[in-house]
């Protein structure tokens, strides 16, 4: 396993629409093992392949708490099947936009189909954490990040905050 650098915004591969995956392999295990070192590196609960780098739709996800044990998710090709109507509002942050946080409102619940790290199918319903997570990752998937929900100046103001981090 390997940390893997993670691309911060402005960075245009992060706006790029991530390719289906064709098969769960080895190949794709040692990419979904990087990411997850990657993100506990980092750290952080959510991480997508784009985010270091690789167009795949890959997602690595571990939502337990300080001090519980892991709990490691990979999704591989996931698809939200059903949203509900309603909504919830969670302050949220990303790998990619260091040290900047901001509220988004999203479905409060979601159904998903994806692959698992074994490559079975996998069908279930998400709320809380897990949902705002989920939907947060896809939209990596699509090449777009949390602040693309917000208002243009914020979402220039966040840019603006990590490329005065990174040049410091
Ligand atoms: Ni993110």
């Amino acid at each position: 396993m390997a940390i893997r650098e993670i691309l911060t915004v402005p960075h245009p591969v992060l706006k790029q629409v991530s390719q289906p995956v064709a098969a769960v392999d080895d190949e794709l295990r040692a990419l979904m093992d990087d990411m997850l070192e990657t993100m506990y590196a980092a750290p952080g609960i959510g991480l997508a392949a784009i985010q270091i780098g690789v167009p795949k739709r890959v997602i690595v996800m571990d939502l337990s708490g300080q001090g519980e044990e892991k709990q490691p998710r990979y999704f591989v090709n996931p698809e939200i099947t059903w949203k509900s109507e309603e909504t919830a509002p969670y302050e949220e942050g990303c790998l990619s936009i260091p040290e900047y946080y901001d509220e988004v409102e999203r479905p409060a619940r979601v159904k998903l189909r994806y692959l698992n790290y074994q490559g079975e199918q996998i069908e279930e319903e998400a709320d809380g954490l897990y949902a705002v997570c989920i939907q947060h990752e896809m939209d990596h998937l699509e090449g777009v990040l949390f602040i693309d929900h917000l208002s243009r100046l914020k979402r220039e103001q966040a840019v603006k905050k990590v490329k005065k981090l990174k040049a410091a």
